[in-house]
């Protein structure tokens, strides 16, 4: 299912900010080179999670499914001066693509990867986070909630994409184990009275959640 109408999607990214020029050659060469390309957030949820994290000014940050490393460049962005932002990725070869750019950026002395399973790396880090942004594997998504949301500061977000996972969410009866996922986590936040959350209509559904 189209989400977005096309046109929108296109006005949308000529009114908005340009990225800057390591940014677009990451995109460009994820595009090129990688099987799963349409993961990348892309300009336009790349510019808003720069927004936000601008906005938060983040000592902390945890991103959960690093990809080839455009979210975590974006929302990098916002860190305070001595800030870092803890990434984690599964696969090596995109964890060593995301490391590739890292070293060239701005950030590379406050970005930090962490290669495993985010389930049992999220346990290791004792950190309180101020923002965390949730984009692995869907059937994990309430499980990276639930270990994150204790250890998040009070008045802190947490992000989470695909929410609309493809428009499957929409359907009467829902298919596959990752709308499954999605629907089960849009439930769960919902139904959470230690928060509040905005489902936003972005690109695939990007959920903005406040820890009360
Ligand atoms: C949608 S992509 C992330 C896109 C990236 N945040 C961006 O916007 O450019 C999801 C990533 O999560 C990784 N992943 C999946 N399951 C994981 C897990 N259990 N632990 C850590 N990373 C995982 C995948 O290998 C993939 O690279």
């Amino acid at each position: 299912m189209e989400l977005i109408n096309g046109l929108a999607e296109r006005y949308s990214e000529k009114f908005t900010s340009p990225t800057d020029a390591l940014l677009s050659e990451l995109e460009e060469y994820t595009m090129k080179n990688h099987a799963h390309a349409h993961m990348l957030s892309g300009p336009v949820q790349g510019k808003l999670l720069e927004m936000i994290s601008r906005i938060v000014r983040p000592k902390r940050i945890l991103e959960v499914g690093t990809f080839t490393g455009y979210s975590a460049l974006c929302l990098a962005g916002g860190l305070q001066n001595d800030g870092q932002l803890h990434t984690i990725e599964l696969r090596d070869e995109d964890a060593d693509l995301a490391t590739s750019f890292f070293e060239r950026s701005s950030f590379k002395n406050r970005i930090i990867l962490h290669r495993g399973n985010a389930l049992e790396v999220i346990p290791l880090l004792n950190i309180e986070w101020d923002l965390v942004f949730i984009d692995a594997d869907k059937p994990g998504y309430i499980q990276y909630y639930e270990l994150t949301l204790p250890v998040l500061k009070r008045g802190g977000v947490i992000l989470a994409d695909n929410v609309l996972f493809h428009g499957d969410v929409l359907e009467e009866t829902i298919k596959g184990k990752s709308a499954k996922a999605i629907q089960a986590f849009n439930e769960h936040v919902a139904a959470d009275e230690r928060v509040e959350q905005v489902l936003m209509t972005v690109r695939d559904g990007l959920m903005m959640i406040i820890k009360k």
